[in-house]
């Protein structure tokens, strides 16, 4: 399966609102999940979303095992959430500094809600509901996002904290991105 382009922050396709998906009725879901896969895997992505191949359907992955360019992150099973939903359990928001594959050699500090619960379906239809908090939730809020054309800078408030990484940050591996 191939390793696809990644869209970068300037293509008016990542600003688009995707649409949701039938699971029953898109024979061309399971090749885009392997796609989504491979593009994320080969470049060190903890998810991504199907809008930034192009594709403008409300279709996510994440999953975080070790990952260089955020060794203190916890682990992340592999996961496909599709036409997801999120609920935030909390008022609590944290900043944490982002990255994304469509944004490269970029960093930005984000607020997002700390403690959340997504839903949504797997390939084969079945429900997928999760609490939860910090990374993890940073994670499916940032691949959501994307979903309604979303990008993280434009949600980091002081621009001050918006920079390259390898500037940001001098002493840590030069990994990609997001
Ligand atoms: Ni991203």
């Amino acid at each position: 399966m191939p390793v696809r382009e990644v869209l970068k922050m300037g293509d008016p396709r990542l600003l688009q609102t995707s649409v949701e998906v039938d699971v029953n009725s898109d024979p061309e879901l399971d090749t885009l999940i392997e796609d989504m896969f491979d593009t994320m895997k080969a470049l060190d992505g903890a998810g991504l979303a199907a809008p930034q191949i192009g594709v403008m359907k409300r279709v996510v992955i994440f999953e975080v095992e070790h990952n260089p360019r955020y060794p203190q992150a916890p682990a992340i099973p592999r996961t496909i959430l599709i036409n997801p939903e999120i609920e935030y359990l909390t008022g609590v928001k944290d900043a944490g500094w982002e990255g994304c594959l469509s944004v490269p050699g970029m960093r930005g500090l984000v607020e997002r809600y700390s403690v959340i619960r997504y839903r949504g379906i797997d390939s084969n239809g079945d429900l997928i509901e999760r609490e939860a908090q910090d990374f993890h939730a940073r994670v499916v809020q940032h691949e959501v996002d994307h979903l309604n054309g979303v990008l993280y800078p434009m949600r980091v408030r002081d621009m001050r904290n918006f920079g390259f990484e390898d500037t940001l940050f001098p002493s840590e591996s030069e990994d990609d991105d997001e």
